[in-house]
């Protein structure tokens, strides 16, 4: 059941889709409190009680303990003292006593305190007087199914074409076609499969948003078309700040229709990011955003068919007021003069300048012909321009699906394009981090998802990059990323390329079974990557396992993510079949019984469980997503009875036009097939194909 309460009048965020009555009263479970500004709600957990849900955030799968603070911020540090990243996903799910999911439709900063201040006290804080909250409860207590009410409410989630399931290069920064070409070379000389190379920010002049050095990309025509027939694609970045500079027609034709966020006296607001000074694009505002998503058009029209949106939260080096502010209180000090109070003061200037709150507050947008302070929606700005996106790639690619994700978003961009994850670093702990995300994610309805491999900043050494591939070998998001200085990320330039390279094969081999696991979680509300406590609800250890994960309904991964590690300890809550592959094609199998068992996994080598009577079909693999799409399949099986697989896919590349939440799966181009498996002592064996594609 759904149960919606509104306060004041909120501002339409379109994250729920459903219609849904209003439910007259208080909120159930909640101590309600008036604060002077806005309102508190207060829950009593239980001793045992867990959380799980909130998206982006630092720290466990079970958020409880921390104080989360939804306000979307560009951070490149993501420590766990941290409270905010790059998104706001409002939704949770408490599984305890009672269990209920609670999604807050409020698209300002606001808190959520699990057991911070007081350890048995939930306490979430709206500083706002416009919201809604959904509070939703299911009979059976599950907390899987709570989740698949929410994602019926917040609609299907974005689907990319399958090629974006590839593997993905990318760098800070690939600078001239040359080095493009190269990097392509080098990965196709070692028959490394290659799917799409990025372009990050110096493709552009200067920073600008939709145009193309032509000093340094003479020929992109020419560069899209020849990658592309080699089943390469080109992905472009788009930030969200637009450049400020005569004769610059995106920059003159926004300022003079009037399409920029504006200060309280209606001149446009000024910021600094990487093009140096620039407006923002009032993507809240419906013509502004249309205005905005006809740029992609020219890129779009050349070929390109992926984009990713950035500095979109919206990030703020400095605001021009901010910049000037401090410039002219270094005036005031007199360097030959200077003591400890000065240095002190000054330190802190240019260190504190970024993103800053007031800045924030001093903007508008006009939203549904309303002038609306920025703060008040500022969670929402990384989901417009991505809807920005979307609606473009509607207009000018029609009937095709295109690659989308962006840095920063809200519930119900989810439906218009996936995430990353931002700016890591070539941490362990952050390979932690990613492996700890991603079913967080996959509950507020982001699927399409992944890390920065082998981490953005910082040096990534050879056992990073290739535990991280074990891991992100299993993502529906699978790019390697590095950031500007630091040690060259692509795979082919370590010691364990042999083996990064097996990894890759095994994810193209593994390739029918995601894209099958990715359109049911998709379809069905489903999660592609599930802790093991939405899979053993009653397993008082499965709920505490936060490092292995279920990826679709068959297999249990289990990650490495030490270093000088080889092996792990792993707890199976059933009997299950643990397969470990050495390379793509070689593999040992072992039945292991229900319990704690130390595995060993050495540094080239991925291990996943298969459940017992459940099915794994594994493709032919080859260069690209189309090859490993057709040709004969296998399954590896754990069978004792006898096991069914339904296989999904579709073709790949089409997005059913018009198509609703409410249309059958095969109007949208759903196409399934289905293995099945009688008793074999073996245990393992070759698949019969039964119906189907
Ligand atoms: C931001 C992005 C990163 C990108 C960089 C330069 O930090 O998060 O991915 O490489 O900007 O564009």
């Amino acid at each position: 059941m759904v149960f919606k309460y509104i306060f004041g009048e909120p501002i339409e965020t379109q994250a729920v889709v459903k219609p849904i009555e209003e439910t007259p009263g208080s909120l159930p479970y909640f101590t309600t409190v008036r604060k002077e500004e806005g309102y508190s709600f207060t829950f009593r957990m239980g001793d045992k009680d867990k959380i799980w849900g909130l998206g982006q955030q630092v720290r466990g799968i079970n958020k409880r303990g921390w104080l989360y603070r939804s306000n979307n911020t560009d951070d490149p540090e993501h420590t766990e003292g941290k409270h905010s990243l790059y998104g706001a996903h409002n939704f949770f799910v408490l599984k305890g006593e009672t269990t209920f999911g609670v999604f807050f439709d409020y698209p300002g900063a606001m808190t959520f305190d699990f057991g911070y201040g007081k350890k048995e006290e939930m306490v979430i804080t709206v500083p706002g007087e416009d919201f809604k909250v959904y509070i939703l409860t299911e009979d059976k207590n599950s907390a899987g199914e709570i989740v698949r009410e929410f994602r019926n409410i917040i609609g299907t989630s974005y689907i990319p074409p399958r090629w974006a399931f590839g593997y993905q290069q990318s760098r800070w920064s690939y600078g001239t076609e040359e080095e493009v070409y190269k990097v392509v070379k080098a990965h196709q000389d070692q028959g490394i499969p290659l799917e799409a190379v990025y372009l990050d920010i110096d493709y552009m002049e200067r920073y600008k948003d939709f145009t193309i050095d032509r000093q340094k990309f003479p020929h992109m025509e020419q560069l899209i078309r020849d990658l592309k027939e080699q089943h390469i694609h080109l992905v472009p970045i788009i930030d969200a700040g637009v450049k400020i500079e005569e004769g610059y027609d995106v920059y003159q034709e926004g300022r003079d229709k009037g399409y920029f966020v504006t200060k309280e006296d209606g001149s446009y607001f000024t910021a600094g990011v990487w093009p140096g000074l620039v407006h923002l694009p009032d993507v809240l505002n419906d013509k502004a955003r249309e205005w905005f998503g006809n740029g992609y058009q020219e890129l779009i029209q050349m070929g390109v068919e992926g984009f990713w949106n950035d500095m979109n939260e919206p990030a703020l080096f400095y605001s021009l007021e901010g910049l000037e502010a401090v410039l002219k209180k270094a005036e005031t000090i007199n360097a030959s003069q200077m003591d400890l109070n000065d240095f002190l003061e000054l330190q802190p200037l240019m260190n504190e300048i970024a993103n800053k709150k007031e800045d924030y507050e001093s903007f508008y947008h006009e939203m549904n012909g309303k002038r609306i302070r920025h703060d008040k929606v500022h969670n929402l700005y990384g989901y417009f321009m991505t809807k920005a996106a979307a609606e473009a790639m509607d207009r000018f690619a029609k009937g095709k699906r295109m690659l989308l994700f962006s840095r920063s978003s809200y519930i119900g961009m989810h439906r218009y394009g996936g995430i990353w994850t931002g700016d890591n670093k070539s941490w362990w702990s952050h390979l932690l981090l990613n492996i700890k995300m991603m079913p967080s994610l996959n509950m507020c309805g982001f699927l399409y998802c992944g890390a920065d491999i082998g981490g953005f900043g910082d040096d990534a050494t050879g056992d990073l990059l290739l535990r991280w591939l074990e891991f992100a070998l299993f993502a529906p998001l699978m790019r390697n990323h590095s950031a500007l200085g630091t040690r060259r990320q692509e795979i082919t330039r370590f010691d364990q390329m042999e083996a990064m390279k097996e990894m890759i094969a095994l994810r193209y081999r593994l390739l029918p079974y995601l894209y099958s696991e990715y359109l049911k979680a998709a379809y069905t509300g489903g999660l592609y990557f599930k802790p093991l406590a939405f899979v053993y609800e009653d397993d008082a250890m499965a709920q505490e396992v936060e490092d292995q994960l279920f990826v679709g309904e068959s297999i249990m991964i289990l990650p490495v993510y030490e270093q000088n590690r080889s092996g792990r300890w792993a707890y199976l809550p059933e009997r299950m079949l643990l397969v470990i592959f050495s390379t793509a094609r070689e593999y040992t199998e072992k039945v292991l019984e229900k319990g704690s068992h130390y595995i060993p996994i050495e540094e080239h080598q991925v291990a996943l469980c298969i459940r017992e009577n459940h099915l794994l079909p594994l493709g032919p693999g080859g260069q690209n997503t189309e090859e490993a799409s057709k040709g004969d399949m296998k399954v590896l099986g754990f069978v004792t009875r006898e096991a069914e697989y339904e296989w999904w896919t579709d073709d790949g590349v089409t997005k059913a036009e018009g198509a609703t939440d409410e249309d059958s799966l095969e109007a949208k181009g759903v196409r399934k097939g289905k293995f099945t498996v009688e008793k074999d002592l073996k245990k393992r064996q070759e698949g019969k194909k039964e119906s189907g594609i």
